[in-house]
Order: structure tokens, then C-alpha cells, then sequence
């Protein structure tokens, strides 16, 4: 703690060209070094998430502070708060994230926001730009500031894009592309692609990225997403609850399960000789990259990229805002408003 308030002018170049009048007029911190953050105090149901005041971090020589306007809440969120997994590798996950609790209890891992403040060996990043990014399994997202090495996982944001609409575009964004990518999407001619589980994080951007391949996605989801993706401009939906999917006599060439419960078995029988299935079920993880963030800022500018935004809360109802999550009803992503 410092007894001092710390100004965003001590930390706002002259030359930021970010809102800076409003900027500097604001104290980042009244009195101490303290910030809000959303602390999960044990695995459990979403009460463990707390409110409450911690130290804020400060950034290390090849670090950027970022003063975090939205950050996104997602599986990865869902699954550390709740352990949620089975089998041998439960106690593996308890030594990576903690034994009783997550080591790094601040949860939340895709984020935008502005940057505050650079470690003496950043280069690329300043003061004032305005970012986004992951901070994959060091969480933190869910506070008012973060820190994230400058190599990190984290661009400058999109220009015609909210900061929410930013921090909604990691999550789904990369886990489809890696998807996609690893079924060869791009080498494939006029592919007829399957994506089984369209409605969430990761389904509606793997529609946007087929799209973005000018491929028109047959997908299956169910009643209640079905005017989602007309508005998608999707033209084959099958709704789940209505026709079994793996029944059906069509044949695709990509088949990729964005929700991630799928029969293999049953899927491989719907694919063309030669054809290729993933599902985000399996033990396979996707990666994070900056020139993932990168293809997706260059998908958003060129207007072919908008991730799909279900709610919004503030950080005060992010007991209310899990609950939602653990639903599994949300249509595309949950956004947490930090700074509102
Ligand atoms: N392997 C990896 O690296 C990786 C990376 C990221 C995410 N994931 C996984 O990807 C999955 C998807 O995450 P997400 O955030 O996009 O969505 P999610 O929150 O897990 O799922 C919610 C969506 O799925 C739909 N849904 C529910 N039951 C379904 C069913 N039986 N068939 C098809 N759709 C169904 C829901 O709509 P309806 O209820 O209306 O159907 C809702 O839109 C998660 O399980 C996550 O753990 C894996």
C-alpha cells in the first residue's frame, strides 16, 4: 500500500492520443495501490467469487499495466471455479491450478483496455493505446488492471469495434480458427462444412470464419438459436431437438463440433471420403498466438467478423453473471463491464 493517490497523468504520455483529456482528469487509484477485483476464494458453486480489494499489479521491465475495460466470461472460467474435471486428471489440475483453491484467484483471461503503464524494455506498446488480448493461464482479467508481457498475447484493439465487443472476440475467435485451421479449412475447395453446437462462443465465430472463406456452414442448434443464425445468415440449420443430426443422409467434407459432446462414431459416418472432424471435446487444446489476434482484428476491420454478444454484466453481479454461465444456454459470449 502507498499512501499516495497515483494519477493516470503520472502514467499518460503527452503525446497519447487517447481520450487523454478525460484520462488524466480521473485518479486511477484513491489512496493506495488497491484495486476491485473478482476473487474466487475456493472451487465451488459461483458465491466462492467475492468482490474485493487486492494489491494491483505493477508491470515488469518487458510488461505493460492495462487498465481493463471488458473482459469476457467463459468454459475456461466455468471449469477452474468449478475443478470440473474427472478421472486421473483431477489431481493432475489441482498441482497446475492450486490444491484447494486457484493459485491465481482472480479469474477471467480475454480482456481489452488501455494501457496505463510500460516496463522500461517495451517498445511497441505505450501509454494510451488501446488493447486486446488473453492472459491464458494466468487469468486476472476479472480486476480492474492487469499486466501482460508486451510479446504476450495481446494487439492493439480494432478501430471500429467496442472495447466489449474486443474482449468477446479471443475466446471463440481462436478456438475456432485453431479448429478450423487444423481441418485444413483453407486448403480445401468449396467444402461442405458441418459445425455441430453453433450458437456459442466458439460456434458463432467458427460461422463467421467459414463465412469469411465464403463457405456456407450447415449447422445444428437448437429452437432457441435458430433466429440467431438466420440473422447469421445461415441457410441449413438443423435443430437438435427436432431431427438427429447423425441421422440424416447428407455428407460433409469438414465436420467440426464447436460444443464439443458429439458422437465421433457417429459423426465420421457423415463424412465424404477424405473428409475430416474435430471436436473441442476432446483432450485436444487450442492454442492462443498474437497472429491469431491479429487474423481476428484483420477479419473485424475488413468487416467480416463481429463476435456475437449475449449479456452484459458489471463486475458487482459476477455471482449473477456465473450462474448465467454455468446455465449452458448463452448465446454466444458473457461480458463483464470492469470499468463501466
Ligand atoms: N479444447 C479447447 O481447446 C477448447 C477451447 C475453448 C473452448 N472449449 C470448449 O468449447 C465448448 C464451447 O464453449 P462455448 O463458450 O462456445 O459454448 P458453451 O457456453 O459451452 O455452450 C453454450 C452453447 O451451446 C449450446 N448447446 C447446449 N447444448 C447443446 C447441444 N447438446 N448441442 C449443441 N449445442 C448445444 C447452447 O445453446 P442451446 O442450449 O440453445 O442449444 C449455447 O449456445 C466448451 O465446452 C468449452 O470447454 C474447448
Amino acid at each position: 500500500m502507498i499512501g499516495k493517490s497515483i494519477f493516470l497523468a503520472d502514467f499518460i504520455k503527452e503525446d497519447s492520443v487517447t481520450n487523454q483529456k478525460e484520462l488524466t482528469s480521473k485518479p486511477l487509484v484513491d489512496q493506495s495501490l488497491q484495486m476491485k477485483a473478482a476473487v474466487c476464494s475456493h472451487y465451488g458453486p459461483p458465491e466462492v467469487v467475492k468482490i474485493q480489494q487486492t494489491d494491483m499489479p505493477l508491470p515488469g521491465e518487458d510488461e505493460i499495466l492495462v487498465m481493463v475495460i471488458a473482459a469476457d466470461l467463459n468454459a475456461a472460467d466455468k471449469r477452474v471455479r468449478r475443478l470440473e474435471i474427472s478421472g486421473f486428471l483431477r489431481p493432475l489440475m489441482r498441482m497446475v491450478l492450486g490444491f484447494n483453491k486457484p493459485r491465481r484467484p482472480i479469474l477471467g483471461t480475454a480482456f481489452s483496455g488501455i494501457v496505463i503503464r510500460k516496463g522500461k524494455k517495451v517498445n511497441f506498446f505505450h501509454p494510451g493505446d488501446e488493447v486486446f488480448g488473453v492472459t491464458g493461464l494466468k487469468f486476472g482479467a476479472h480486476a480492474e488492471y492487469l499486466v501482460i508481457k508486451e510479446s504476450g498475447c495481446v494487439v492493439t484493439k480494432p478501430k471500429h469495434c467496442s472495447f466489449e465487443e474486443a474482449a468477446a472476440l479471443p475466446f471463440g475467435g481462436q478456438t475456432a480458427s485453431y479448429f478450423l485451421g487444423k481441418l485444413g479449412i483453407k486448403k480445401r475447395v468449396n467444402p461442405k462444412v458441418l459445425i455441430i453446437g453453433s450458437t456459442g462462443a466458439v460456434g458463432t465465430a467458427a460461422v463467421q470464419i467459414c463465412k469469411s472463406y465464403e463457405i456456407n456452414p450447415t449447422v445444428v442448434c437448437s429452437s432457441q438459436g435458430l433466429d440467431l443464425m438466420k440473422k447469421m445468415g445461415v441457410e441449413q440449420i438443423i435443430c437438435y431437438d427436432q431431427t438427429d443430426y447423425t441421422k440424416i443422409s447428407e455428407k460433409f467434407d469438414l465436420i467440426f463440433d464447436a460444443f464439443g459432446n458429439s458422437n465421433k462414431k457417429a459423426c465420421l459416418k457423415l463424412l465424404n471420403t477424405g473428409g475430416a472432424y474435430r471436436s473441442v471435446g476432446g483432450l485436444e487444446i487450442s492454442s492462443d498466438s498474437k497472429e491469431q489476434l491479429y487474423y481476428l482484428k484483420t477479419l473485424v476491420d475488413q468487416g467480416k467478423f463481429k463476435p456475437v454478444i449475449d449479456r452484459f454484466f458489471s463486475l458487482d453481479e459476477i455471482v449473477e453473471a456465473h450462474h448465467y454461465l454455468d446455465s449452458g444456454r448463452k448465446k454466444g459470449t458473457i461480458i463483464i463491464r470492469i470499468k463501466p
